[in-house]
């Protein structure tokens, strides 16, 4: 009996106890691959693509235009355009992998386990139906509320995101609501079901500046009030600093490198990550003259056959950089998709003007 009792403890002790050893993540994409079909088709467009999400964590997605963020968090949605479809890879919302889950648990997925809010929040908002209700359609929809119970629930969500005189609001129709408010309505809609993520692409590029600071800040008040993890695609590395723990940035369809906020600003690893960085602005001098990327993000088809890189990258023309690029891991939790910088050699430096 002892000896069980040993056994057990001695089992305990050597067990890790921390969440992040044993949990599965919140969102793991793996691999994820978008061919475009049809008469212009496209494999590859979006490339092995992963990255994972934990529970209250912030990641945001990173890139030039045309780098396939979009795509990506519309893969993670179900909601690609006619014509693309995943080729390859996996996409697991608490361990489900939603590739294979089917419309139906899709549907499910979307909503209740993950909440979108867009860009442009018209684009989403049902014009012809008052805000409450597009709200408590949701709740009735996955949670099985009844009609009263949801529109209450609605006005309480209204007031959450900061929608004074939330019982009046809730019977508006979005056009009668400012850009601010009806992000703020899209908000509400994406948390309504109580979400363990909200996918947010570029959620305020369209608003002016102070409500994007008041729409950050509701963000941020969400994961730690509520511990709702956000995917947050951004060009604005400001808002990347202030507001992630994680960086994942993309170039022509794929990742070129993963890293914590902290190391990838102190020390990118790989040169577009590096050329990124230094296209923002480190003083407030209008006259400065920031560098640029020389060139631009190739056309979807156009890509090279190496390093999509490539044709854009001070240090390439390497024999090694001829070669398609694959991800390797580096020291913790950071991943670059460049060869010379997986040998150790120093290539993201400022080179490129
Ligand atoms: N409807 C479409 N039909 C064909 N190609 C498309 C379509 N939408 C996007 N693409 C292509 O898919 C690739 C990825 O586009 P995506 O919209 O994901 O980029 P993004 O990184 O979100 O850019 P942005 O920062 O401008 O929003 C690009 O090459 C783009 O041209
Ligand atoms: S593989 Fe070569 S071309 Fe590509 S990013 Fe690295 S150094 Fe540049
Ligand atoms: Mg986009």
């Amino acid at each position: 009996m002892d000896n069980v009792v040993d056994a057990r403890i001695e089992s305990l002790m050597n067990s890790d106890p921390s969440p992040a050893a044993t949990a599965e993540p919140l969102l793991a994409v793996e691999g994820l691959t978008i061919d475009l079909t049809g008469d212009v088709a496209q494999p590859g467009l979006i490339s092995d693509v992963s990255f994972t999400v934990a529970r209250g964590e912030s990641v945001a997605l990173i890139g030039e235009s045309g780098c396939g963020k979009t795509m990506t968090a519309m893969a993670i949605l179900g909601l690609l355009p006619r014509g693309f479809v995943v080729s390859a890879g996996q996409i697991r919302v608490e361990g489900r992998d939603l590739l294979t889950s089917g419309r139906r648990g899709l549907r499910e997925t979307r909503g209740r386990t993950i909440g979108a809010v867009f860009q442009e929040p018209m684009s989403s908002l049902n014009p012809t139906m008052r805000v409450g209700d597009q709200i408590a359609e949701a709740r009735r929809l996955h949670l099985g509320e009844s009609r009263r119970t949801a529109l209450v629930r609605a006005v309480e969500l209204l007031d959450r995101v900061g929608i004074a005189d939330a019982g009046r609001r809730v019977r508006s129709y979005p056009h009668e609501l400012s850009g601010g408010m009806q992000q703020r309505v899209m908000i509400a809609s994406a948390i309504a079901c109580d979400p363990s993520i909200v996918l947010a692409d570029e959620p305020t590029t369209a608003l002016d500046v102070t409500i994007q600071a008041e729409i950050l800040e509701l963000l941020r008040e969400l994961r730690t009030e509520q511990g709702i993890a956000v995917l947050l695609v951004t060009h604005d590395l400001g808002v990347v600093a202030d507001f992630c723990d994680r960086v994942v940035a993309m170039y022509a369809g794929t990742v070129v490198e993963r890293a914590g906020v902290d190391e990838l600003f102190a020390s990118p690893a790989h040169p577009y990550t590096r050329a990124l960085l230094d296209a923002v602005p480190q003083t407030s001098d209008p006259r400065t003259i920031l560098p640029i990327i020389r060139g631009r993000v190739p056309a979807a088809g156009a890509f090279p056959t190496g390093c999509r890189f490539e044709p854009r990258c001070v240090h390439g023309g390497d024999e090694r950089c001829h070669a398609p690029q694959r991800e390797t891991s580096m020291v913790g939790r950071r991943s670059v998709r460049c060869a010379r910088a997986a040998d150790g050699e120093s290539v993201a430096v400022p080179a490129v003007v």
